[in-house]
């Protein structure tokens, strides 16, 4: 007998991980949402609360992240039934943590729990992602891939993804600042130039190579020397006051790199655990100087991924 109610929680994320946009995360379980879905006789979605830390979503499906992604995954199972959905959003908005993403994730995983015959993970990533384009505008799986497997994910390919998850040396911890500002996924991919420069693609190609080989084989200064973002950084950075004093800070204070995440506001920054303490105070001063406050966290790279959290008959 399937549980007619679920709740599943699926962490934040860091996208693009400065060296590969658009298919580069890693998951960030000290913030999340939850979402509770509870079965109906009649068909659809509807979505009957949206509360926590975000609450002015859309409440219409269609226009909403889990909402859309659970209509994707009726359409592909032709479910004979319906979902009331609560959501909890622990990711604050327009933060740059995969916010739409996890409700996204956290939605399919709970309705893959209610099913016969339930998705693989890679079907439930592709049913996620056409919700997470509702809030971006693009199908992308950066966020949704390490929201729903965890840790450091790589993704090749859109319509047929292939997952990869990446080991990261057990020394490396990241360290994540959210200023208290909102910048729009949507606004963050218009303001993007549609070409890349021949040198800054080499660049950004072997920086992403560098940074790959540098986790399979342990090897921090290669992680280090690779770390850098030559193409999507400086195109974004005027959209985050103090950008280059909180980068620069974070490297003075020890960072092996430090960047954008996702399409920003938020900042992260991967360093040795020892140095994590004063990396994060290092860009919290910066921050505090621009006269914006911050949320911030000291993070395994190697967090978990979505799970059902409770189910009832
Ligand atoms: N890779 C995406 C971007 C993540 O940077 O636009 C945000 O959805």
């Amino acid at each position: 007998m399937n549980p007619t109610r679920v709740t599943a929680f699926a962490p934040g994320s860091v996208a693009n991980v400065a060296i590969g946009f658009d298919i580069l995360g890693f998951s960030v379980d000290s913030v999340g949402d939850r979402v509770t879905l509870t079965r109906t006789e009649r068909p659809g979605v509807n979505i009957t609360s949206i509360t926590g830390v975000v609450e002015d979503l859309p409440l219409q499906a269609d226009r909403n992240t889990a909402g859309q992604a659970l209509l994707a995954m009726q359409r592909y199972r032709n479910l004979p039934f319906g979902f009331d959905v609560q959501i909890e959003k622990g990711i604050p908005l327009a933060s740059g943590l995969g916010g739409s993403a996890a409700s996204a994730v956290a939605a399919v995983v709970a309705a893959n729990a209610m099913i016969d015959e339930p998705l693989t993970r890679i079907e439930l990533l592709k049913v996620a992602m056409e919700g997470e384009a509702v809030a971006s505008g693009s199908r992308h799986a950066d966020n949704i891939a390490p929201s729903l497997f965890g840790g450091l994910v790589l993704t090749v390919g859109i319509d047929e993804p292939r997952v990869k998850q990446i080991p990261v040396p057990q020394l490396i911890h990241a360290v994540i600042v959210h200023p208290h500002l909102q910048v729009s996924t949507k606004q963050a991919r218009a303001i993007l130039s549609g070409t890349v420069n021949m040198s800054d693609f080499v660049w950004q190609t072997a920086n992403l190579a560098g940074f790959i080989s540098g986790c399979y084989t342990n090897d921090l200064d290669l992680i280090k020397a690779s770390l850098e973002d030559v193409i999507i950084e400086k195109q974004r950075q005027v959209l985050i006051p103090g950008f280059q004093q909180v980068r620069s800070a974070a490297l003075a204070a020890g960072a092996l790199g430090c960047s954008i995440s996702g399409a920003g506001p938020t900042l992260f920054a991967l360093c040795l655990e020892q140095d994590a303490g004063a990396v994060r105070a290092a860009m919290e001063d910066e921050f505090a100087k621009q006269g914006i406050e911050t949320d911030k966290w000291i993070v395994s790279v190697q967090s978990g991924g979505a799970h059902v959290v409770s189910t009832s008959a």
